[in-house]
């Protein structure tokens, strides 16, 4: 059966664990990782601009062998009203595999059911697991098995790499702080899904309004942009988020040893300021360049399964 990678809980615990550790050891150069995609062509369907996640499963692609061919919606007939399942039946019979970045995670679903190639999330309104999966990599490589240990906060927005974020607390059993204003939180279904899998993994994901309070004592504050890919520009929520802005004073309540992560493209003066951005700068480079090094290992653990 092929191996899908739409949200994060398509991969169990133990599976994500697997990915997490294999990342650090073919980074490392321990291991070797497979050709798996050896007379392979991908596709990346992607509606949505993308600097990071396109070119390194790009990259990630070749290195594993394989082909990889960029598709745009409006070059395809699905811009002149194409069904989905047709389109998703008709790549299949050409295609090893998809990635695909759009603004519907329902369209992402209902052409992951028709495909019967793997296909993957490369961000959707609702979700971004190929992100999260590689910041959890990004922190593993820093922290070891005491990443279960550290404080983790997400301060800003509730949007899909927040929604991502539940799902990864629950999944890797971490120690979550979610700060998101009244009224932007994040999805319930994400919520839920991410509180279930504590029940199994021992992680505690906690939610709150008070960005301080999730930053007392973090050893890790994330970030995202406050207008995601697709949203309108809104006054009303760019206030309410003001507060949730990851600066200095914000972040004097956190660890003297904190460490910011943003999973970009960053927009400076408003979720971050510049002179945090460039604190941490570097971390937060490494944790772009894991994108490649985590995506590798995806590919090959779902191409070896499907
Ligand atoms: N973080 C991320 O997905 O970046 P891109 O939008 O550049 O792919
Ligand atoms: N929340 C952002 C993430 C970009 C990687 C967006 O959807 O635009």
């Amino acid at each position: 059966m092929k191996r899908d990678f739409i949200d994060l809980w398509n991969l169990d615990p133990e599976e994500a664990w697997y990915v997490v550790r294999r990342t650090k050891d073919t980074k490392e150069g321990r291991e070797e990782l497979n050709p798996v995609l050896e007379g392979k062509n991908l596709a990346l369907l992607f509606t949505k601009p993308s600097t990071r996640t396109r070119v390194s499963f790009e990259v990630a692609i070749d290195q594993l062998g394989g082909n990889s061919l960029f598709l745009q919606e409006g070059q395809l007939q699905l811009s002149r009203g194409e069904d989905v399942k047709d389109t998703a039946r008709t790549l299949s019979r050409y295609i090893n595999g998809v990635i695909v970045r759009n603004h519907s995670h329902t369209w992402l679903e209902e052409f992951a059911k028709w495909a019967s190639v793997p296909v993957i999330n490369a961000l959707t309104d609702k979700s971004h697991p190929c992100q999260l999966l590689s910041d959890v990599f990004t922190l593993y490589e820093r922290f070891g098995d005491g990443v279960k240990e550290i404080k983790i906060a997400y301060v800003g927005d509730g949007n899909n790499v927040c929604n991502t974020w539940l799902v990864a607390g629950g999944l890797f059993g971490l120690n979550l702080f979610v700060a998101t204003p009244e009224g932007y939180g994040p999805d319930s279904y994400y919520l839920q899904a991410g509180l279930d899998l504590c029940n199994f993994t021992g992680g505690n994901i906690y939610l709150t309004v008070n960005p301080v309070e999730a930053v007392r004592d973090a050893d890790v504050v994330y970030t995202d942009v406050w207008l995601s890919m697709g949203d309108d520009r809104d006054e009303e929520k760019l206030n309410a988020l003001k507060p949730y802005q990851v600066n200095e004073e914000l972040l004097s309540h956190a660890k003297s040893e904190v460490l910011v992560m943003h999973c970009l493209p960053a927009k400076k003066g408003e979720e971050i300021t510049e002179e945090v951005f460039e604190k941490y700068a570097d971390f937060i480079f490494t944790q772009a360049e894991n994108r490649l090094h985590a995506q590798k290992v995806l590919l090959e653990f779902l191409f070896e399964r499907s």
